[in-house]
Formats: C-alpha cells, sequence, structure tokens
C-alpha cells in the first residue's frame, strides 16, 4: 500500500487548478439514471469516488465512457439492465445509495445495499428512505439491501426535513423529478453543490425551483432528456489550499474556483492573518502576518463553516498564537484527527463535540494514519509545516477525494513523495 512521506518547511508560492468537486461530480453521475439520453458531464475529477460510483453505475448497466485526460464522462442509462446494487461495491462508497431513488422512479422497483463510506459516526440513511417512503415507495430491510418498489409510480409530497441532510435532499430531489404531481422539500439543504445538481437536471427538462433557498420545488415530469453539464469547482480543495497557504506562508493563485463557493473560511482565516482575495474564477491567498492567530469556529449546514474542512482548519491553529476553540455540529465522531495530530506535538483537548486548540510554536514530523478522507488531508498540511519528515500511511482515503495532490503541492515548492510500501 501507498505511503506519502512530507518534508516539512517549505513556503508554498506558485499556481494550482481546483478540480471539480467530489461531491457534485458523484450526485450528477447518479442523475444519468433518470433519462435514456447521454448525460456528458465536463471537469469531471479522477478520484477513487467516481471510479467506485462508475463500478456501481456499469453494475446496473449504465454505458460509462470516460476520456479521462479530457475530464469528460458521458454516461448512457438507456440500456439499465439490472436495478440492483450490491454490497461489495456500495459499503465502498456511502454515497451509492443514493442510485436508489432514480431507479425506483424510473424503474418502479430498487434493491440498494446499506451503504458503508467514512467512519464518522453512524451516518444513519433514515431520512432518505422516509422521504422515499412519503413519495409513495414500499421499502423494506432484508439481509442489509434497502428494498424498494413503487409499482405505480412515485407521486409528489410535501416533505419536511427533520434534520438538514445534503444526501437526503439531492436524493429525494432526483426521485421527484420523475414523481407525478409536485413535491415540496422544507428544511432543505443549500449547498452549492446541490444547486449544481439542480441546475443540471434542469437543463435536463426538470423543473425545479428554490435552489440554494431551504424550500426546493419540484413539478414532475414523464421523462427527462440529456444534458452536458461542467461540474462546478470543489469548495473544499479549494479551501484546502487556502488553508494551506495560510500555514505555510507564501502566495498562490487558486485557479478555476471562486471566493463565493469559501465565503464562510474567508473570514475566519482573515482573522487567523490570512488574506484570501478573489477575483473572477481565480482567488490569491497569501499570509499576512508574522504569527497565525487563534479562532474559533463552528461547523454548519451551508452556508455555515463546512464540516469537511473542519479537519483542516484544525491543522492551521496547531501552530497559531494563543488557542482557537473547534465546535462540530454535524458529525459526531468526526475528531479522529485529533490523535494523529498530537503524534506530531499538537495540544488538542477534545470535550463532547468541542476540541481546544492551543497552538504550539513548532510540529514535528512522525508517522501518521489517514483515518478518513479530510483528516488525511490535514495530516498533509501539518507535514507541509512540521519539522522533518512525516510519513502517512493508509492514503486510499486521501485519493478519494483529492486529485492530484502531490503534484499540485509539488509544483507550488512543497516537497512530497508517494512511495510503494512493497
Ligand atoms: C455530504 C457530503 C459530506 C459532507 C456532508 C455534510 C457527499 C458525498 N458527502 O454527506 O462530504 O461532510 O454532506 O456537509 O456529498 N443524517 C441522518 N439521517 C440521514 C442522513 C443524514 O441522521 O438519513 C445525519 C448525518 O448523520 C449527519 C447529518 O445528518 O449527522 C448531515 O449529514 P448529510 O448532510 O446527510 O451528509 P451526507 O449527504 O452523507
Amino acid at each position: 500500500m501507498d505511503k506519502i512521506l512530507i518534508t516539512g518547511g517549505n513556503q508554498l508560492n506558485g499556481r494550482i487548478k481546483i478540480s471539480g468537486a467530489k461531491n457534485s461530480a458523484l450526485k450528477l453521475m447518479v442523475a444519468s439514471l433518470l433519462t435514456d439520453e447521454d448525460l456528458v458531464l465536463t471537469n469531471l475529477p479522477a478520484l477513487h469516488d467516481v471510479y467506485t460510483l462508475l463500478g456501481v453505475l456499469e453494475g446496473l448497466g449504465v454505458d460509462c465512457n470516460f476520456e479521462k485526460d479530457q475530464q469528460k464522462l458521458t454516461l448512457n442509462a438507456g440500456s439499465v439492465t439490472d436495478t440492483k446494487a450490491p454490497y461489495d461495491l456500495v459499503r465502498k462508497m456511502r454515497a451509492s445509495i443514493l442510485v436508489l431513488g432514480p431507479l425506483l422512479a424510473k424503474h418502479g422497483h430498487a434493491d440498494v445495499s446499506l451503504p458503508g463510506g467514512c467512519a464518522i459516526g453512524t451516518r444513519p440513511v433514515d431520512l432518505h428512505l422516509n422521504g422515499l417512503k412519503q413519495l409513495g415507495a414500499e421499502i423494506v430491510l432484508e439481509e442489509g439491501y434497502v428494498k424498494a418498489k413503487a409499482p405505480n409510480g412515485l407521486k409528489g409530497a410535501n416533505i419536511l426535513f427533520p434534520k438538514v441532510s445534503v444526501g437526503a435532499t439531492e436524493h429525494l430531489m432526483m426521485a421527484a423529478c420523475l414523481a407525478e404531481g409536485v413535491t415540496v422539500l422544507s428544511n432543505a439543504a443549500r449547498e452549492p453543490e446541490i444547486v449544481d445538481l439542480g441546475n443540471c437536471l434542469n437543463t435536463m427538462g426538470a423543473e425545479i425551483s428554490g435552489l440554494g433557498t431551504n424550500t426546493i420545488t419540484i413539478k414532475g415530469k414523464k421523462k427527462l432528456g440529456g444534458a452536458n453539464h461542467h461540474v462546478l469547482a470543489d469548495r473544499i480543495e479549494t479551501g484546502t489550499y487556502a488553508i494551506a497557504v495560510g500555514m505555510t506562508g507564501g502566495k498562490v493563485v487558486l485557479e478555476d474556483t471562486n471566493i463565493e463557493l469559501i465565503n464562510s473560511l474567508v473570514e475566519p482565516l482573515a482573522r487567523a492573518g490570512v488574506d484570501v482575495i478573489g477575483e473572477g474564477n481565480t482567488i490569491t491567498v497569501t499570509r499576512t502576518s508574522e504569527k497565525l492567530h487563534g479562532v474559533d469556529i463552528m461547523t454548519e449546514p451551508y452556508p455555515g463553516f463546512p464540516t469537511d474542512l473542519q479537519a483542516q482548519i484544525m491543522a492551521m491553529l496547531t501552530i497559531c498564537d494563543g488557542a482557537g476553540m473547534i465546535t462540530e455540529t454535524i458529525f459526531e465522531n468526526r475528531f479522529m484527527h485529533v490523535p494523529e495530530l498530537c503524534r506530531m506535538g499538537a495540544n488538542i483537548s477534545v470535550h463532547g463535540s468541542s476540541a481546544l486548540v492551543r497552538g504550539v510554536p513548532e510540529l514535528k514530523g512522525a508517522e501518521v494514519m489517514a483515518t478518513d478522507l479530510r483528516a488525511s488531508v490535514a495530516m498533509i498540511l501539518a507535514g507541509l509545516v512540521a519539522k522533518g519528515t512525516t510519513t502517512m500511511s493508509r492514503i486510499y482515503h486521501l485519493d478519494r477525494g483529492y486529485d492530484n495532490i502531490v503534484d499540485k503541492l509539488n509544483a507550488c515548492g512543497a516537497d512530497l513523495e508517494r512511495v510503494s510500501d512493497s
């Protein structure tokens, strides 16, 4: 299994091209199940999660053509032969559960294994299943599978989510596109990736309004057509590199992204002493102060601070002047990076859903382990500023969500090396 060696101490200077958003790409790929025509996605990141989902879609009989060098994926679900997504594939990635609603809406039945994915909290799918039931699905759980039927098709409904969920909002929005009548999703999530998916569905002929607000209305259609869609920039990748530059110092221009996507990060970075300026589709990040200052952060649904940047901002706070408090409100058990950062000399104490990070003068390279996707990148960031070399194992987590991270950072002066263990 591969490892990454990070030798710390170099400033970052240069330009980094931001890839398409993983969390948009995956849902857009699933949307192909709603039509018999071609769905062409451009700016598609070449990530392990994308390949995992390609495996799921191919298993269902979707014709998939990924032209990796052009970042272009053409999907055609016109001859889907199977509506069963097996455990072997679904367990690798939680987002695979999203194939359930579209298959059900189009074919009237689907069996999808209960998902696995990042080990952050229990992460149930009750909101997804209850919503589908409200659209008229009959659902049973048997032998680890969700078995769903809607012999007479799905019917529009008013669905009030008891909790804001990105995945459940996207799942029901897709299913409702082929339901009979109008569906209103209240207390819906507002993430830019949901807007991206909704825009693509509208190009495919759906009638969705209220995208980006907490009430989304979907007028069901008998069928949807094809579309060409450019995947939105990855705001988590954007934020991760912005934090990296804040930690190392230097000046980096992030390309093919937009500052609007990371508004909730710009203000705490400014307070910490990092300048983030957006112009068109670029963002310039520079460290303005000699030392970083501690800031307090609370994760919240969009437009609040994203949980997917929590581990990275914690890595930054480990070397700040003073202290910062991080409160995680989205996922329980999302502090698995804490012991790993402490192995590098960080001073962090966790109390329930809050972590108090007291800055230390210096981190030291150590052997660390990636525990989930965002935790793994936090260790890379810590390694960039640590004295000596950090060796990170279990980097398959990193490959799930960061396109070409070693080359992107090295092009800006970092010293990362990917080595094979065997
Ligand atoms: C998505 C993102 C993930 C991000 C998360 C929150 C993708 C592929 N993943 O995950 O990177 O960290 O949003 O921004 O887009 N919940 C339930 N029941 C459900 C569903 C969710 O209780 O049926 C809970 C979860 O356990 C969690 C909260 O709701 O506590 C929010 O989760 P959700 O927004 O659904 O996250 P995902 O869509 O899985």
